[in-house]
């Protein structure tokens, strides 16, 4: 892409929005320096679309001097967000619901915002596409979730830090088993895509992965059990993400997944066996090296995207690439793990069981 200096910015507006992962904060700084380099100003707009219905808009200047230090190592974000309060049906105290996205995009106007960074998911990057039609001002999404699947790019900001997680609990949930002779399960976020515990699962050395992406036979993975702890009195590790469908016949409402499904296995196969749910712990801390990485290169990038006079883009990694792509390609989310994956095929020819493909 060409370097283009737009006349046309003097001030941008980022805020994040959605669910919070490590790296946001990374981000943020990454937009700011970048956008300070050019001269732009830059504000910090609070706690994602909720801060632009408070009047004054809630805001937080930013600019090169409040951005260093330990931005780029903080977990969460400084911005604050929100994954509630839809503004085209915002519940209003009495339970009814008001359309104030008029009011959303009056506060844009005036902050007197010449463009925005919306660091957000896929639904955050829907939202945005229809808060911001019509009114003309020039965004850019850079894309984060733990839960990698914002369409168009191989990585989102957060993922990497997951999967660490993921990776380092089974790795303690290895010696445990190991020392009891337990079956444990590890439920993993991923409320509709399975690949925080695919790409965990596979760094931590999983023996069953469930996705929500593939059906699964209980009697099929106890009997994988039986297979692999036959000959070799190992440790069993099973990975299974929150969106997995209960196993057939179980009844319990509202329990997780994991817990059904460590009660069936150890019915069926005779192993004690626990269940470990992660919960939030994966969204939380500092982000890992490649998260940094990601969210400043994304950061950077998206500033010049804007520079460059392009609008309704998204910053996507494709290939060991930071590049661009139309947001028409992302607002169709969400993405999936698919079932002819690379690490799908790895994780069967490591004789890992994934499910009943
Ligand atoms: O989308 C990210 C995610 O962490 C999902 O994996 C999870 O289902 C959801 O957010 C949890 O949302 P909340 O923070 O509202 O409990």
């Amino acid at each position: 892409m060409a370097e283009v200096k737009s006349p046309a910015i003097r001030k941008i507006g980022v805020l994040t929005s959605g669910g919070d992962c490590a790296g946001l904060n990374a981000v943020i700084r990454a937009v700011t320096d970048a956008a300070a380099g050019r001269g732009w100003d830059v504000v910090g707009l609070r706690n994602g679309h909720l801060g632009l219905l408070n009047d004054p808009p809630d805001i937080l200047p930013l600019n090169a001097d409040s951005v260093r230090g330990d931005l780029l190592r903080a977990g969460g974000t400084v911005l604050g967000t929100t994954t509630k309060s839809d503004p085209f049906k915002f519940p209003g105290p009495d339970g009814a619901t008001s359309d104030r996205s008029g009011e959303v995009r009056a506060a844009i106007g005036k902050l007197g915002l010449d463009a925005l960074v919306v660091i957000g998911g896929d639904g955050s990057m829907r939202l945005f596409d229809r808060l911001l039609a019509g009114i003309g001002i020039p965004w850019v999404g850079v894309p984060k979730t733990i839960d990698n699947d914002v369409p168009g790019t191989e990585f989102a900001v957060g993922f990497f830090t997951a999967v660490e997680i993921v990776g380092q609990s089974l790795d303690r949930l290895a010696s445990h088993a190991a020392s009891h002779r337990r079956i444990m399960v590890l439920e993993v976020m991923g409320r509709d895509s399975g690949f925080i515990a695919l790409f965990g699962g596979i760094a931590g050395g999983a023996d069953v992965i469930l996705m929500p992406e593939f059906p699964y036979d209980l009697d099929a993975v106890a009997a994988h059990v039986r297979k692999i702890t036959h000959d070799r009195p190992n440790p069993v590790l099973v990975v299974v993400a929150e969106g997995v469908s209960p196993p057939a016949g179980d009844r319990r409402k509202g329990s997780n997944v994991g817990i059904a499904i460590a009660h069936g296995l150890q019915q069926r196969t005779g192993f004690d066996t626990r269940c470990t749910v992660l919960g939030h712990v994966q969204r939380g801390g500092t982000p890992v090296m490649f998260d940094r990485l990601l969210a400043t290169a994304m950061g950077a990038r998206a500033v010049h995207v804007l520079a460059a006079g392009e609008n309704q883009r998204m910053v996507a990694w494709r290939a060991g690439l930071v590049t661009e792509i139309p947001l028409a390609d992302v607002v169709t989310g969400p993405r999936f793990v698919a079932k002819d994956s690379q690490l799908i095929r790895t994780a069967r020819r490591l004789g890992t069981y994934v499910g009943e493909l």
